[in-house]
């Protein structure tokens, strides 16, 4: 207690202490009473103090409006010519000043309620008005719609996220993370954070480098994800780990793709892939509820290779009820060689997708639709519009019916269940080209028409293959190299590329949410798997040597799994880009248009870090 008394007569003498006091005292003289879109009639004839931007201003036959907008929203303050020094002012004020207002709450005449508007049944009739601080005029206007482009938004970020549709994105993301840490929480999850500064972790992109000042020519890694120590931390015994982590991948950028990003990393010990399943699903089933209050039913599972062939797709979209019929045994002996051909190929794929009321398509949209599956690769699209089955080869309208015997057309007419009205589509290719061109376009249809039977459509795709064959007959890990697959060694070494393994991926609407598996927590396993993945001995022990070393101190049977944050956010809020859901996102070259990052280095710091630069072309 002396300790105390003395310490504070010592500050008491300071004169920055008194400053501080003196601010801090301002500081409670400016707390807002309320939040703009939290007054309601409850209030009506209090006196409130509200802290914010002028959202709009109206000059109304000597009476001035303001609306003034906070993170909660918007409310009306009523200027009159009674107050004159406090009138003066609010005329004075323009758009994006930041004022306090203090004033009295009443209720809007009947006429002038509006309902647009949280707090649109009253205003504020304004007493007191302070300029906390002035602003130019915006380089987009906020009061108005206006169609501001992505770039200049990015620019000046600070000032689109004032816009209400971009603060209620990031609110929900922030009930969203609470949702779920709340939930982990409960359940003996324990938050630990991971290296930022670490090696490679691979998950099949590109690394972002950092180099290092104290070991000339070497570099850090930033993690693609915190795998590697999220399985040492089982090792160690931790059981449950979560952590909200930023992961970086130096990969092509698509809308639910940026080079930083956030996910919910979970991993587990002592739990297999149906346990781990069960809790995540329940964590996602509980999120929707609590924040969207929308009730999911129990998650369908659905192997890999049904999703190819049923959606040509690793993650259907069952939103839509379109689906892909394979009929290559109708088409082996067929004249039409561009179908026959890959009937007889077993790398090859020939599928049909029947789209009901089609058959009304006009050509353009025909030709729209191959230009479409080009962009996968596909070398066309035949159809048969059916216009009347009951007609035969008459009643139907294709460019491909004179090559194909009428049997065999009613054969795959009858397999896909067409009626009158319909248009079949079919692809005949490569195997992966015909399952992503038609897949893509069952997708485009779902959209152009309209085809949605709900809104949310969440399952579990699994059985997934432990490898992928390269072109060049190589194998790369089709999760990652620490997945354990559901064979012994020998059976994986004796045939990799029949493996199947032990990982999930949850998909919602279409898009990858998250994805996991259960681990290799046996040394003679992942030297196995590294083997087969071409990675030496050497290279298994420079690399991955310290996970070799966990394996060998006991390493519990573990496993887990890691949502995309910003792809759940984009989803949740409807928002058509991850760029929306993420305060300050990157552009789609990889780039902060408002900080100018990346940035060039000086000479110095180059030097310290032990790198010259390569001469650039000079640009023209
Ligand atoms: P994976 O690589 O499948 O698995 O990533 C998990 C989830 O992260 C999201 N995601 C991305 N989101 C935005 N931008 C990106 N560039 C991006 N890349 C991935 C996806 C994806 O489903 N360590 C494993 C997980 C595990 O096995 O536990 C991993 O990272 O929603
Ligand atoms: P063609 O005989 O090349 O004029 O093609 C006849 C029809 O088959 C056209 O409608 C093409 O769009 C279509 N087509 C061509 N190649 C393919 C393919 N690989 N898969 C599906 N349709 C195709």
């Amino acid at each position: 207690m002396a300790f105390c008394l003395g310490a504070l007569r010592v500050y008491r003498r300071n004169a920055s202490y008194r400053n501080e006091f003196a601010d801090h005292r301002k500081h409670h003289t400016m707390m807002r009473s309320h939040y703009c879109g939290q007054l309601n009639e409850s209030l009506a004839d209090q006196e409130v103090t509200l802290c914010g931007w002028v959202h709009r201003r109206r000059d109304h036959g000597g009476v001035i409006f303001l609306d003034i907008r906070d993170r909660e929203g918007l409310a009306q303050v009523v200027f009159d010519p009674d107050r004159a020094e406090t009138f003066a002012k609010a005329d004075r004020v323009r758009s994006e000043y930041v004022v306090k207002v203090t004033g009295k709450v009443r209720l809007r005449p009947e006429g002038a309620r509006n309902a647009n508007m949280a707090s649109g049944a009253i205003e504020v009739l304004g007493y007191e008005l302070e300029v906390l601080n002035e602003a130019e005029t915006p380089p987009f206007p906020l009061n108005e719609y206006t169609d501001v482009g992505e770039e200049t938004r990015l620019r000046y970020r600070f000032i689109d996220l004032r816009r209400p549709e971009m603060a209620e994105k990031l609110k929900l993301r922030s009930r969203i993370t609470s949702s779920i840490r709340r939930y982990l929480d409960d359940n003996g999850f324990l938050d630990v954070e991971t290296p930022i500064l670490t090696r490679a972790t691979p998950e099949g992109a590109r690394d972002y480098l950092v180099p290092s000042r104290t070991h000339a020519g070497s570099f850090f890694a930033l993690p693609q994800s915190p795998q590697l120590f999220k399985q040492l931390l089982m090792v160690a015994g931790f059981d449950r780990y979560y952590q909200i982590a930023k992961c970086f991948r130096d990969e092509d950028l698509r809308a639910d793709r940026q080079p930083e990003f956030t996910q919910i990393d979970i991993e587990t010990s002592f739990l297999d892939e149906k346990d781990i399943m069960g809790i995540t699903e329940t964590m996602v089933r509980n999120l929707f509820k609590e924040v969207l209050d929308v009730e999911f039913g129990e998650l369908p599972h659905m192997s890999l290779a049904e999703a190819m062939r049923r959606f040509g797709s690793d993650k259907p979209d069952l939103r839509i009820p379109l689906e892909l019929v394979d009929v290559e045994d109708q088409l082996k002996d067929v004249e039409f060689k561009v179908f026959a051909g890959p009937a007889n190929d077993p790398k090859c794929r020939v599928t049909a997708l029947r789209v009901p009321g089609g058959a009304s398509m006009p050509r353009k949209q025909i030709d729209d639709y191959t230009k479409f599956v080009g962009i996968y690769g596909a070398k066309g699209l035949a159809y048969i519009k059916v216009n009347e089955r009951a007609a035969g080869v008459e009643g139907l309208q294709s460019p491909i019916v004179k090559n194909i015997p009428l049997d065999n057309i009613n054969v795959i007419l009858d397999r896909v269940g067409a009626v009158d009205g319909d248009i079949v589509f079919f692809g005949a290719d490569k195997a992966r080209i015909v399952s992503e061109a038609l897949g893509a376009l069952r997708i485009k249809l779902g959209h152009d028409l309209n085809l949605f039977t709900c809104e949310w459509a969440p399952l579990w795709v699994v059985d997934f293959p432990m490898f992928e064959e390269n072109d060049d007959g190589s194998l790369t890990a089709m999760h990652h190299p620490f997945t354990a697959p559901k064979c012994t060694p020998a059976e994986l070494e004796a045939n990799p590329a029949a493996a199947l393994s032990r990982a999930y991926d949850m998909v919602l609407n279409g898009t990858e949410l998250g994805g996991g598996s259960i681990r290799i927590h046996d040394k003679t396993m992942q030297q196995t798997v590294f083997r087969v993945l071409g990675i030496s001995e050497d290279e298994q022990q420079e690399k991955f040597g310290f996970l070799l070393d966990a394996l060998k101190y006991g390493a519990p049977p573990h496993g887990g799994l890691a949502f995309g944050l910003d792809r759940l956010v984009m989803l949740m809020t409807g928002a058509q880009s991850i760029r929306e859901v993420i305060a300050f996102p990157k552009t789609q070259s990889a780039a902060c248009v408002m900080t100018q990052a990346p940035g060039e280095v000086d000479n110095k710091s180059l030097r310290e870090l032990h790198i010259r630069l390569r001469e650039q072309p000079k640009a023209e």
